[in-house]
């Protein structure tokens, strides 16, 4: 079964060795080139830190017991709901991207989250454009971003899933029964 869930230090070996690979690094924003395996435990420390905070989530991808992935949702600089993702190089073109993201969507809509969910990947990594594309994210904007593995700005898109619209919000509320109710 694939679930995401807080990484524990009992699985810092795991994680340490997904992030280790640069092309996964050079992909993300805030991972740099050749880090060690402390900084692997505090990052995990960290994260689980800020999503008991409500901050951020930047979840485990497991597939059953094993680490595939990674994925979650922060606040960018501009105060934008914006989520990420990645896979552990041995896993990939099998849709885990797709469905970790998805899974995001999900949980932060299920959460009441109802405005634009934004996404920014770098031109050179086409194969996350085609993960946002398929969950109906759309270009909106071409930009420069920063990536702890890079030197400098490199170009990237900015892509997003609109907010769910006034009529979406009603069909919604209208296949959720209210608490209490039942739908018989
Ligand atoms: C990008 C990444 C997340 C994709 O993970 P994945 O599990 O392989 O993704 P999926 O299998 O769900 O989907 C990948 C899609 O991209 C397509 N794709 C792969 N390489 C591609 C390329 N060079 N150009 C265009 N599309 C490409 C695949 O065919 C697939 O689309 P399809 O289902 O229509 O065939 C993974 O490569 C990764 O972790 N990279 C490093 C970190 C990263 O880039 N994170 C995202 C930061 S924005």
């Amino acid at each position: 079964m694939l679930q995401l869930k807080p990484i524990p230090d009992s699985d810092v070996d795991a994680f340490y060795e997904m992030i280790s690979d640069p092309s996964l690094s050079v992909n993300t924003g805030s991972i740099p080139m050749g880090v060690d395996r402390a900084w692997a435990l505090n990052r995990l420390r960290e994260r689980r830190e800020e999503e008991a905070a409500g901050k951020r989530v930047d979840d485990g991808l497991y597939d059953d017991e094993t680490l595939v992935g990674m994925a979650g949702w922060f606040y960018n600089e501009h105060d934008q709901m914006e989520i990420g993702y990645a896979i552990h190089k041995d896993h990939r073109g099998k849709g885990l991207a797709t469905r970790a993201a998805a899974m995001v969507v999900d949980k932060l809509r299920e959460g009441g989250y109802n405005g634009a969910i934004f996404a920014q990947y770098f031109k050179d990594n086409p194969a996350s454009g085609r993960v946002l594309e398929k969950l109906g994210f759309e270009k909106e904007s071409s930009t420069e971003g920063p990536s702890a593995s890079r030197v400098g700005l490199s170009p990237a898109w900015i892509a997003k899933l609109n907010a769910l619209s006034d009529a979406g919000l009603q069909d919604a509320a209208a296949a959720k029964p209210l608490e209490g109710q039942s739908n018989k």
